[in-house]
């Protein structure tokens, strides 16, 4: 199902397609493709290059690993997640590799490598939905993850489904139109609050 943005400006066409559905076909995915999601987002810009994201994926085919994350989603979310072929968690370093500090920009660019993955997705004629709805407890103590990496975002990621497998609820966020507050309310010059557009 399309939800094409309907934008105030002009944009890249990708950026107007890619949208967050619930209903996910659990058709596989293939290996090329989801290796090319990953080099998609390998290519993301970070601070000094030091590349902070890391990623752990389960995929539909190894039934009990695909479990073992889907376990680490809140209910809300596992409902329709189970649905999705690949299921991922995102993983961002929080010090630098290469020098003795935290990296306060681990966030930043973690979300930078997600995006890449998102269009590329999306070029693929994929879906993708972050999760902030995971535990980060459950996903630490499950993948064995060290203390200088956070565990940021969960992922899915399908090929669509078909919107009526949904409860009536999450059937009608699905249709819902997608809003955005507008530039004017975001886009500032000379100082805080002057907007751009005014
Ligand atoms: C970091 C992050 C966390 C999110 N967490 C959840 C979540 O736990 N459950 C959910 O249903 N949607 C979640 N979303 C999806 C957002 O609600 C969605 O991206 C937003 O409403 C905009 O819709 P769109 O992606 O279709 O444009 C999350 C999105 C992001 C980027």
């Amino acid at each position: 199902m399309e939800k094409i943005a309907s934008t105030d400006h002009p944009v890249l066409e990708i950026l107007r397609k890619r949208w967050s559905p619930r209903a996910f076909s659990n058709t596989e995915i293939e290996k090329a493709d989801i290796l090319s999601l990953f080099e998609a987002a390998r290519w993301a810009p970070s601070c000094f290059n030091d590349q902070p994201w890391q990623f752990i994926i389960a995929t539909q085919d190894d039934e009990d690993n695909f479990h073992i994350m889907l376990d680490c989603l809140v209910e809300k979310n596992q409902v329709w997640a189970k649905n999705a072929y690949l299921l991922v968690i995102a993983v961002a370093k929080i010090t630098f590799r290469t020098r003795e500090s935290g990296n306060r920009h681990s966030l930043h660019d973690m979300g930078l490598a997600i995006q890449n993955l998102m269009l590329q997705a999306t070029s693929l004629g994929l879906y993708t939905h972050a999760m902030a709805g995971f535990s980060v407890e459950k996903a630490r103590e499950n993948y064995e993850i060290p203390d200088d990496f956070q565990p940021i975002t969960a992922i899915a990621v399908g090929y669509p489904g078909d919107p009526e497998c949904l409860s009536p609820d999450l059937r009608k966020m699905e249709f819902d139109e997608r809003e955005r507050y507008p530039l004017r309310d975001f886009l500032y010059e000379q100082k805080w609050g002057k907007s751009f557009l005014s």
